[in-house]
């Protein structure tokens, strides 16, 4: 792909059912389909590139792509064909400001990097803005759509650099994002804004140098003995502050927040009241591998939430760098360990270092960090705003579990030798047989696709199936439950 016509490669992926009910039946042997006999639609426009986000509208049969100063709407049954486009600039004055800041002129645009539904008529779009994040509301008309221009200064809900991993995710209209909150991206933040505007304290026990790569939300009210709340689940990347190591050593974390949190009163103020974390396991027990890199994470839905499963990708910080995994962590682990595991906390020892051990102390009721439910509400405590001081401070200052959460089965699902794999997205399907099976699509930083499967009770890969004809890594992909799913990098 040649540099500045930089083309757009979006894929949608044929008949996937039908083949799928097959090789669930034989178990077929890997099977390559490479870029020129595969029937892969594509979209490219000269002049245009950064195709980094996308949203799939299946009511519109419209696939929404946020690309460098521009907005896509594509149809989804031909993705080669444009509907309507919109640019978006940052003005000259603001690349003016960027470049003299010292930053490259090239990251020096508009890179639109979220995309979110509001309702059927509105979008919520967020853009680099030349390092001046910006948000702003599209309007769909039919085969028309058009910025309303009310933009404001956004920080802290869109990166500022366009290279910057980040999550977001639009629930009820509150819009949740993790990312950087200052120009330098040393200030990490999660941030709940549009309504009730929550943040996450600025401290490096909650948050340090992290990487986020995904979020979601867990509808944990649904017909819940406890009436417990419903919670958004982050993951990420960061240093780990519990080891004493002589390097950097990387952690993947999974935290959460409660969706009905309105902060503390005095403590904690605007910030999180349930903000807790815990590291994710997912390691080969045989051997040293320890995959401590989350590259990405899909939530696999089940109809009772219990029952819903986290699919991750991970990496290795040393070691083998060519050995991608996928572990996937139940959500009733998941549950386990934030509703009944010890805190870790941090104690002093000589020459007046931190060190981050199991907290054997006493730990004051409503059990801090959980959500407002029945046990809370019987004890007065209707809203996060009621609770005491001391049950605030203690979450404000023990946000991290002990216990880990481990994957299913105590190893990855699946292990791949000399690919790197970048983004994961998970289907349920029935087969012929009437059993179900989880069918696994993953991206590979070479533009392939590896659709992988459960076969006996081991998962192996049926399919390979190359996306772009050039090696360019695969950035998004969105799964359409009718029409099979798209891909892009
Ligand atoms: C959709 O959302 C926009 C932005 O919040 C709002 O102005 C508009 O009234 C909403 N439309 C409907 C039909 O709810
Ligand atoms: C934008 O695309 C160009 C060309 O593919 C690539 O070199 C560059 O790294 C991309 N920038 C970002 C911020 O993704």
């Amino acid at each position: 792909m040649s540099g500045t016509t930089a083309v757009l490669c979006l894929c949608l992926v044929y008949g996937l059912m039908h083949q799928m009910e097959a090789s669930v039946l034989n178990c077929i042997p890997r099977k390559t389909v490479t870029y020129s006999n595969g029937s892969i639609k594509t979209f490219m426009k000269p002049g245009s590139s950064n195709f980094s986000t996308l949203l799939v509208s299946e009511e519109t049969d419209t696939l929404f792509v946020g690309a460098r100063d521009a907005m896509f709407a594509l149809d989804l049954n031909d993705i080669s064909r444009e509907i309507d486009s919109e640019d978006w600039f940052a003005t000259r004055d603001r690349q003016l400001e960027c470049i003299r800041r010292g930053k490259d002129k090239v990251d020096c645009r508009n890179y639109i990097l979220l995309l979110h539904k509001i309702n059927d008529t509105h979008l919520y779009v967020c853009g680099t803005n030349a390092f001046y994040p910006t948000c702003d509301y599209m309007v769909i008309n039919r085969t028309d759509i058009h910025l309303q221009r009310k933009s404001e200064e956004s920080r802290g809900r869109c990166p500022f650099e366009p290279t910057l991993k980040y999550a977001s995710l639009l629930v009820d209209g509150a819009f949740y994002s993790a990312t950087s909150n200052n120009f330098l991206g040393t200030e990490p933040i999660i941030l709940r804004s549009l309504r009730n505007h929550l943040r996450t304290e600025f401290k490096a026990s909650w948050l340090n140098e992290p990487s986020f790569v995904y979020m979601d939300i867990v509808q944990e009210s649904e017909s819940n003995p406890d009436g417990d709340d419903d919670k958004i689940y982050m993951f990420f990347t960061e240093t780990a502050v519990e080891f004493e190591f002589y390097d950097k050593l990387l952690v993947s974390r999974i935290a959460r927040v409660c969706k009905g949190d309105l902060g503390g009163k005095r403590t904690l103020q605007k910030r999180w009241t349930s903000f807790l974390k815990s590291s994710l396991l997912c390691s080969v027990p045989e051997s040293n591998f320890q995959f401590n890199i989350v590259q990405d994470v899909f939530l696999l839905r089940k109809a009772d939430w219990q029952e819903s499963i986290f699919y991750g990708i991970f990496t290795q910080q040393w070691g083998r760098l060519d050995i991608s995994a996928v572990c996937a962590f139940s959500m009733k682990t998941v549950q386990e360990v934030f509703t009944k595991g010890n805190y870790k906390g941090p104690v002093t020892v000589e020459n007046s270092q931190i060190k981050w051990v199991v907290f054997r102390g006493e730990v004051p009721l409503p059990r801090p960090g959980a959500c407002i439910d029945n046990f809370a509400r019987n004890s007065g405590y209707n809203t996060s705003l009621d609770l005491p001081d001391k049950i605030l401070q203690f979450v404000r200052d023990h946000p991290l579990m002990d216990k880990t959460v481990n994957s299913v089965g105590d190893r990855p699902v699946l292990l791949k030798r000399g690919s790197n794999y970048t983004r994961i997205v998970v289907d349920r399907i029935t087969g012929l047989d009437k059993k179900t099976y989880d069918v696994l699509f993953v991206g590979t930083d070479n533009g392939y696709l590896h659709k992988a499967l459960n076969c006996d009770g081991e998962m192996f890969i049926v399919e390979e199936i190359q996306l772009f004809q050039s090696p360019e890594p695969v950035q998004s992909l969105k799964l359409s439950s009718r029409k099979g799913f798209n891909s892009e990098y």
